[in-house]
């Protein structure tokens, strides 16, 4: 194996890579390393999942080498691609390919093509290179390396934006990702790929924007956009460029002060949400109802980010009044909801609010319970929660701080 690429793949990829190309070998066929990890490997960096494409059925393949070393195999029957779960790894392979598309921003119909087609299909240059394992050959017809030593995004074709308009997206976040510029041409078959952005799904435009929120900066990207008005051809506003700063430097900042682990989400499920509140938050009904038809959120998403409406709107005036009344407020609200609230509200009143009651007001229970209030002959109904929620709102407002002082606030209120 080429010794950088060795240097960028860790110990179970070199296994993969080494079983995948003895396995080849046997079979005489053609496979490629392709993609993302080549532009990695060119970069210094490390490599992520590992890409194939072979020169004969993909899945047939993948299930091959299931057979020879076992693992799991997932096939994709449409695009004919498959993915075999090895040593910990995601593989994932496809048939070598040319595309076409019946019409802008629809799914490509695809035929078995030999690398060369298959490179030009792709969306970039530096994406479009790949490494024939047989004799460690770099394939790289599109000038990829050149791009790469000049820092530059360039796409291989006048169609790719209006075949694929996700692609402007991609460009986007590569750009911002690498440090990279968008070049000329590219920046010119971008604006031309801008009137297909609104034949896409809700879905695949949820995908890109995802992946953007997981770059280390996604505010470059965001920026990019709005500046190539990608969101005005969506028909959507987004923030302004300084207030898109100031909410990831926040995020960057703070989240790791708020404890998340009661909130049901994975990380990247937590990270994609603020994403979305970093876009929403304040925009206005408009603005957020448009991003919430266009979007497709699981209910819990969707909740917080339809609550931010109210929440971006209490006035700040509310919460510099009792603590107790202030959790009266924010009780209706999610966790999720309260965290977006704390990291980009304007008013601190209201952000210390939200993160108090996260952290302490929500938890606070008094010492007496229902069972005590029947103990001391107190009849049951409705005045139980009353009393149980005055018990409460004394100790969030500070008028109690012992149990002592619980009992004797409780004697005060049932002889009234
Ligand atoms: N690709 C493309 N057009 C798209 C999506 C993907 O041409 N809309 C091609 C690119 O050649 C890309 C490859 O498919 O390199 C795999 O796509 P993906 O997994 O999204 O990217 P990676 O190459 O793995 O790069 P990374 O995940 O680091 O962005």
């Amino acid at each position: 194996m080429n010794p950088a690429l060795a240097a960028a793949l860790s110990t179970e990829q070199r296994e993969v890579y080494n079983a995948i190309r003895a396995y080849a070998d046997h079979r005489n066929v053609a496979v490629y390393l392709v993609g993302g990890a080549v532009r990695d490997w060119l970069m210094g960096h490390p490599a992520g999942d590992l890409d194939f494409t072979v020169e004969v059925d993909a899945i047939d393949f993948a299930r091959g080498l299931m057979e020879a070393h076992g693992g799991q195999v997932t096939a994709h029957e449409r695009f004919r691609t498959a993915t075999w779960l090895w040593v910990g790894h995601h593989t994932d392979f496809t048939t070598s390919r040319s595309e076409t598309y019946p019409r802008p921003a629809m799914l490509p119909v695809v035929t078995p093509a030999p690398i060369e087609r298959d490179l030009y299909r792709r969306d970039f240059s530096i994406n479009a290179m790949a490494l024939r394992l047989r004799n460690d050959v770099l394939v790289d017809l599109h000038d990829g390396q050149g791009d790469l030593s000049r820092k530059e995004i360039r796409a291989l074709h006048a169609r790719s934006f209006t075949d694929d308009p996700t692609r402007i997206l991609r460009a986007a976040r590569y750009a911002a990702r690498f440090g990279f510029s968008v070049e000329s041409a590219t920046r010119e078959w971008i604006g031309h790929g801008l009137a297909y952005l609104k034949d896409l799904s809700g879905e695949r435009v949820k995908y890109d924007l995802e992946l953007i929120f997981g770059i280390p900066q996604p505010e470059r990207a965001l920026i990019l956009l709005r500046e190539w008005d990608v969101f005005r051809a969506f028909g959507i506003s987004v923030p302004e460029a300084e207030a898109l700063r100031a909410r990831f430097d926040a995020i960057r900042l703070h989240l790791r002060m708020w404890h998340t682990a009661t909130i049901n989400l994975t990380r990247a499920e937590l990270i994609h949400a603020i994403g979305w509140g970093a876009l929403i938050y304040n925009l206005g009904q408009l603005s957020a109802r448009r991003w919430l038809d266009l979007i497709p959120h699981t209910a819990e998403v969707r909740e917080a980010l339809v609550s931010l409406g109210v929440l971006s709107t209490l006035s700040a005036t509310l919460f510099d009044g009792k603590p107790s009344r202030q959790s009266d407020i924010l009780r209706p609200f999610s966790g999720l909801a309260l965290l977006i609230t704390w990291l980009f509200d304007h008013s601190a009143s209201k952000r210390a609010a939200a993160f108090s009651e996260w952290h302490a007001w929500r938890g606070m229970q008094p010492v007496t319970t229902g069972d005590d209030l029947k103990a001391r002959g107190a009849r049951p109904g409705p005045i139980y929660g009353k009393l149980l929620a005055s018990l409460r709102n004394a100790w969030l407002d500070g008028e109690v701080t012992s149990a002592d002082e619980e009992r004797a606030l409780l004697e005060r209120l049932l002889s009234q």
